[in-house]
């Protein structure tokens, strides 16, 4: 019997327990109910009974070693249970969660797609402009207030370089490189010295149109609009003109439509009015034809520009245009699916 004790001592003493599974294997050798141990305390019952003390002093040797080994590992390998290999089928499982397009992205998209389906080709132009591009070849005075309500960002001054106010500097770009018949649209990202609210934000988007050719009218430019009004929110929807200015364009509207936020009972989207502006429009100025190379006794041509922000949270009922760049996933999620 103590041979045999001194053998397991040896076994033990030896055993590897590198792992989990030769952890578990040792316990079950060992330590279980079934275990070598259990065996060797049964035959102490055949010892002779001078032995017995001595004999049960050993094998409590035997068994502290054999748990004292087993502790150990298990705390080096770091796990409480014997089964750590052994994946838990309770734990929820984890769902793979698909990345959506940003609503300003798909509403983009959408925009251009349906004037492409009416001729306009895609063009785009930097952010960062001069002076020329951005106010003097668009008919913009020196020193005229006009300028001072885009509340410009400049990067420098004299000569001054800036941060686009308005996609209409893509207007200028194309005229100088191509001659009419022109028809575009250049959508991109502007730049305004705001303050952040609900309704407004130094940094937005718009999308440009362009139209010159020859014997082009306010009815196009009508046509054109009421056509994309209709496409884009429904053959319900009310459009109407106002009658405006811009440097560039005479005669100049900005385009209203009925209010989708709360359906003309008037919102702190539409001021009360039930009406939203969605951008400006107008006839393009003779100057700007000459200033940029067009002949204006041969061509003329309308333009508009529309602010994105504002047509996607009319489209999907958003009511702070914050939310568009706030990154919070809550509301980004809520366009997966949609192209
Ligand atoms: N650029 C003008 C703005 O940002 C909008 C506009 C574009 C008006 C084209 C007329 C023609 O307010």
């Amino acid at each position: 019997m103590l041979d045999k004790i001194e053998k397991a001592k040896s076994a033990i003493s030896s055993a590897s327990l590198q792992d989990a599974a030769q952890l578990e294997a040792f316990r079950l050798e060992w330590l279980s109910r079934k275990g070598l141990l259990q065996d060797l305390m049964a035959g102490l019952k055949d010892a002779v009974p001078e032995d017995r003390r001595a004999l049960g002093q050993a094998l409590n040797d035997l068994k502290n070693l054999a748990w004292a080994r087993f502790e150990e590992a298990q705390n080096s390998l770091g796990s409480s249970k014997s089964d750590v290999d052994v994946p838990d089928m309770n734990l929820p499982v984890q769902f793979l969660s698909l990345g959506s397009r940003h609503p300003l992205s798909i509403v983009r998209q959408q925009m251009v797609d349906i004037f492409a389906r009416m001729g306009f080709a895609l063009a785009d132009g930097p952010e960062i402009e001069d002076d020329h591009h951005n106010f003097s070849a668009l008919n913009f005075p020196e020193n005229h207030p006009a300028r001072e309500m885009q509340d410009t960002f400049f990067i420098s001054r004299n000569p001054d370089v800036l941060l686009r106010t308005h996609t209409s500097t893509v207007q200028v770009r194309l005229m100088e490189k191509q001659k009419p018949p022109i028809r575009a649209i250049m959508p991109g990202r502007v730049y305004r010295n705001e303050a952040i609210s609900a309704r407004a934000h130094c940094l937005f988007h718009q999308i440009e149109g362009l139209y010159i050719d020859r014997n082009v009218g306010f009815k196009d430019l009508k046509q054109t609009l009421y056509h994309f009004v209709k496409e884009m929110f429904g053959p319900e929807q009310k459009i109407r003109f106002r009658p405006s200015y811009f440097p560039f364009t005479e005669p100049s509207a900005e385009m209203d439509i009925s209010c989708l936020i709360c359906q003309g009972e008037g919102c702190n989207i539409c001021k009360h009015t039930g009406w939203v502006e969605i951008g400006g429009s107008g006839m393009v100025d003779p100057n700007v034809l000459e200033a940029n190379g067009i002949n204006p006794e041969e061509f003329t041509g309308f333009a508009f520009g529309m602010g994105i922000e504002r047509i996607t949270m009319l489209r999907y009922g958003i009511r702070d245009l914050r939310l568009f760049t706030e990154n919070d996933v809550r509301f980004l999620r809520q366009f997966s699916g949609i192209s």
